[in-house]
C-alpha cells in the first residue's frame, strides 16, 4: 500500500508526468519540417489523360518495339520498359496513362510496376508538355555558375514560371536537376538539345530566335546550333590546352639524358 502512495506521488510531480508524455509521444526520425514536392505521383484522370483514350504503337514503333526487345532474353522482356515508355512519349507527346498500360500489356507487366517507373524518372512527363520543353538545371555547379540568371531570363522572356506552359501551347518550363553537363554549366536542356554555357543574354536570344522561327511564315531564322554559346567547341579550357601541349612520352620514346643506360 505504502508503495503504491509512493507511486501515486511521484506520477503527481511535474518531471515525472512529462517523462511519460514523453515516452508515450510517437518516435520522429528527422525534426525538419515536412517539404513536399509540388509534382503529383498519383495519377488523376483528366480529359487529356484517362485510361479511356486508346493508345497503339505505330507501325514504325512496332518495328523499333520488336529490335529492342530481341536485345533480351524472353523471360526478362520487362527490361524494355524504359525504353518502350520512351518511345511512347515520342509519339503520344507525353506519358499517359494509356501509354503506360499499353507498355504493361506488351511487357506482360503488371501495370503498377510500369507506373513506379513512370513516376521515378523526371523525363517521363505525365502531363502534355509544350513544342518547347525548356528544362533549366539548377543544381549546384549550375547554381553557382548563375542558373538563376538563365532562370530569371526564361521567365521574362516567356513570362510563365517554372511548371507553367505558354498559352499557346510552345514553351513549357521546367526547373530540373544536374543534367550531367556540370562542364558547361550554366545549361538547359530544349526537347532532345542542350544549350551551354549561358548567360542570361544568350538564353533571351535562343528563346527569342525559337518564337521568331514559330512566327516567320517559313522564312529562314537563324536558331543558335545546341552546345555551347560561348564559343567553346566542347568542354576544353576556355583559354585554350594547359596540358598535353608536346607529344607524349610513348614506350617508343626513350629518355634523353641517360639515366637509365
Ligand atoms: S549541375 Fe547543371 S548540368 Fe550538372
Amino acid at each position: 500500500m505504502a508503495s503504491r502512495i509512493r507511486l501515486l506521488r511521484l506520477a503527481q510531480r511535474p518531471s515525472f508526468s512529462t517523462a511519460c508524455r514523453r515516452v508515450s509521444r510517437p518516435r520522429h526520425f528527422t525534426s525538419s519540417s515536412k517539404a513536399l514536392s509540388d509534382s503529383v505521383f498519383v495519377h488523376r484522370d483528366t480529359e487529356a489523360n484517362n485510361p479511356s483514350i486508346p493508345f497503339k504503337f505505330s507501325a514504325e514503333n512496332d518495328k523499333l518495339i520488336a529490335e529492342i526487345l530481341a536485345r533480351y532474353p524472353s523471360q526478362y522482356k520487362k527490361a524494355a520498359v524504359m525504353p518502350l515508355l520512351d518511345l511512347g512519349q515520342r509519339q503520344h507527346g507525353f506519358t499517359s496513362i494509356s501509354v503506360m498500360n499499353e507498355v504493361a500489356r506488351l511487357l506482360e507487366m503488371p501495370p503498377m510496376r510500369v507506373y513506379e517507373v513512370a513516376t521515378f524518372y523526371t523525363m517521363y512527363n505525365r502531363n502534355p508538355v509544350g513544342k518547347y520543353h525548356v528544362q533549366v538545371c539548377t543544381t549546384t555547379p549550375c547554381q553557382l555558375c548563375d542558373s538563376d540568371a538563365v532562370m530569371q531570363a526564361v521567365e521574362s522572356e516567356l513570362g510563365i514560371h517554372h511548371g507553367q506552359t505558354t498559352a499557346d501551347g510552345l514553351f513549357t518550363f521546367t526547373e530540373v536537376e544536374c543534367l550531367g553537363a556540370c562542364a558547361n554549366a550554366p545549361m538547359i536542356q530544349i526537347n532532345d538539345d542542350y544549350y551551354e554555357d549561358l548567360t542570361a543574354a544568350t538564353t533571351t536570344q535562343l528563346l527569342k530566335a525559337l518564337k521568331a522561327a514559330e512566327t516567320s511564315g517559313g522564312q529562314k531564322v537563324e536558331v543558335p546550333k545546341a552546345g555551347p554559346l560561348s564559343g567553346r567547341e566542347s568542354c576544353e579550357p576556355a583559354g585554350g590546352l594547359t596540358s598535353l601541349t608536346s607529344a607524349p612520352w610513348g614506350n617508343e620514346t626513350l629518355r634523353k639524358d641517360g639515366a637509365l643506360d
